[in-house]
């Protein structure tokens, strides 16, 4: 990242911000004209390779995106699910080849079949609808379960909006060392994968010595498989917005940016409907409940790049830098966004923080298991019963979410692939060694991650999944660090040169590739594929030893 572009970036900041500006350039014909990318880098005082490096990096503002009006999924779930080959079969009766893009993923795994027109998603039985969607005639609308098993923090019925934020008016008339305190005393642990501790982060930007701070909610939920920060999003905005409010208030921001991801419409919709009430209500806004706290928001729609949900990726990217990981230290409670002390968290993270500073830091502690305290929620996709999302308490047994709440699988599944991309393949066989918690999922190999859950069923090839894993990786690598860039590359070609011809992988020089990825890479992207590649050769090992050499 470049310290200069971000404080050219900050001049304007979010007065107007240049990533929307790109972003609103290529609403017309999917890509910014040359003509319009010179203005702005006049205009932001910035060359023209930097404002050409942004906008040919994301999938909705570069070259190839010309000319698309129809998108479909090609997240694992839909993948594994099998059903989007008759999908794009049925879209080309009503669409150019030219016209169909790709999106990954629009988080209805439950549903599959999922595709984007018109700036909505649509999945399950809208496939046959076509017609109708293409002319605007209809909107059909994702159904899906959503319960609990434990206790009850991030799925409640919110009762009215006024009752809610006096969860707010009262955290105002206290010290925020006293509510810092209630946030290390509930141990709460970030839920977008690496599982840090949150009051550390507040704590650091709160001592950060700076008149302007960000507190920023990563909504850029890329995991295929993981829809539960959509659920939140969608279902309990309050509970993120509220969440946002009151870590601004301890540390000191007055800016709360939600970067929420392209391929969400409806929760950028309903997000911001929700940030329109609070500002009739005179929630947001200055001296809010006559305190001297002043606190506003800003929805950030992102364009399309799953490195995005990397915190420093996402910070530069709503810079409308090029996003690339930054090297840290720096740390961005330090130098973040526009160079200011900023806190990004995730959704469900910040959901957790009205019931911790309602119900005190202990209460929250008390649900769980050691260090992973509180609730998770579980994405389970359309190969369960009961697909949806569930919350659990921590330490809840994997096959209470499995069986209980998902009513066990529809057809013959031979592993889940849980936590994301980058989380671990897992056998049917270790189901009953695991449960929804952070050290349960690392101390047997995989990884918790988001908890989603996606299904490969019996009669999918492992190798299949492997290499979409590594086709994955490769288009979505930031190129910052060559262990991924290149390492994800090659691991595609020598998976595809195994399934096209009689070729055989050296397996000493595939496992050389792993491990280069895995300690070589800047960030968990190219460090953290070689975990569920692994898996697959442990466990699979009779189903791949065809591929290999030796
Ligand atoms: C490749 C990659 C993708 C990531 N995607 C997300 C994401 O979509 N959502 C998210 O909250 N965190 C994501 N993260 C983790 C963030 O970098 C960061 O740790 C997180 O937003 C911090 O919030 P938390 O502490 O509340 O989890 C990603 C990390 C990497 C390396
Ligand atoms: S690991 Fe991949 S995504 Fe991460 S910094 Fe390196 S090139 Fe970028």
């Amino acid at each position: 990242m470049s310290k200069n572009l971000s404080e050219l970036s900050g001049r304007k900041a979010f007065d107007k911000n240049l990533f929307e500006e790109l972003g609103r350039a290529a609403k017309q014909s999917g890509t910014p004209s040359t003509e319009k990318m010179e203005v702005l880098a006049n205009e932001f005082i910035m060359g023209k390779a930097n404002i050409y490096g942004t906008a040919s990096f994301y999938d909705f503002l570069r070259p190839e995106n010309q000319g698309k009006k129809v998108y479909v999924c090609n997240g694992s779930a839909c993948m594994t699910a099998g059903t989007q080959t008759q999908l794009k079969n049925d879209l080309l009766k009503n669409y150019k080849a030219e016209e169909i893009g790709e999106m990954c993923c629009l988080g209805r795994c439950h549903e599959n079949n999922a595709f984007h027109v018109n700036g909505k998603n649509y999945s399950g039985d809208a496939i046959n609808e076509i017609v109708n969607i293409k002319n605007k005639k209809i909107n059909v609308l994702d159904k899906y379960n959503s319960s609990s098993k434990g206790t009850i923090v991030l799925t409640s019925a919110l009762s009215s909006t006024n009752d809610y934020y006096k969860i707010l008016q009262t955290a105002l008339t206290k010290p925020v060392d006293e509510l810092l305190s209630e946030l290390k005393t509930s141990g709460l642990r970030g839920r977008g994968g690496a599982g840090f501790p949150i009051s550390f982060k507040i704590e650091s930007a709160k001592n950060a010595t700076s008149k302007q701070k960000f507190i920023v909610c990563n909504a850029d939920e890329g995991d295929p498989g993981a829809y539960s920060d959509r659920y939140l999003l969608e279902q309990q905005t309050h509970s993120v917005l509220l969440g946002m409010m009151i870590a601004g208030y301890i540390m000191g921001a007055d800016k709360g940016v939600l970067y929420i991801r392209a391929e969400y419409p409806e929760a950028i919709e309903i997000t911001q409907n929700a940030i329109d009430e609070l500002r009739i209500k005179k929630i947001i806004g200055e001296n809010i409940f006559d305190t001297n706290f002043n606190f506003d928001f800003k929805i950030i729609a992102a364009q399309g790049a799953y490195i995005c949900g990397e915190e420093t990726a996402l910070l530069s990217s709503i810079e409308g830098q090029r996003p690339e990981v930054r090297v840290r230290p720096p740390y961005p409670t330090q130098q973040g966004l526009f160079n200011k002390p900023t806190v990004v968290n995730n959704v469900e993270t910040l959901a957790c923080i009205p019931y911790i500073i309602k119900n005190g830091g202990d209460a929250f502690a008390k649900i769980g298991k050691g260090k992973s305290t509180g609730t998770k929620l579980v994405s389970l996709d359309g190969f369960f019963v009961k697909p949806g999302i569930y919350e659990v308490d921590m330490g809840t047994p994997l096959s209470d979410v499995i069986n209980e709440l998902g009513g066990g699988f529809k057809s013959k599944i031979k592993a889940m692939h849980i936590g994301g991309p980058l989380g671990g393949i897992v056998p049917m066989q270790k189901i009953n060694e695991l449960s929804i918690d952070f050290e349960s999922f690392s101390q047997n190999g995989f990884l918790l991650g988001h908890a989603s859950i996606v299904c490969i069923p019996e009669n999918f090839p492992m190798i299949k999944y492997i290499e979409h894993l590594f086709q994955f990786t490769a288009h979505e690598s930031c190129g910052k660090c060559f262990p991924c860039r290149l390492g994800s590359t090659r691991g595609f070609e020598l998976i595809e040169k195994s399934l096209t011809s009689d070729y055989k992988i050296d397996k000493e020089l595939f496992t050389d590739l792993l491990t280069t990825m895995e300690i070589g890479s800047l960030c968990a992207l190219g460090g953290g594929l070689p975990l569920p590649i692994k898996n697959a050769i442990t466990y699979f090992n009779e189903e791949l030893k065809q591929y290999f050499s030796k």
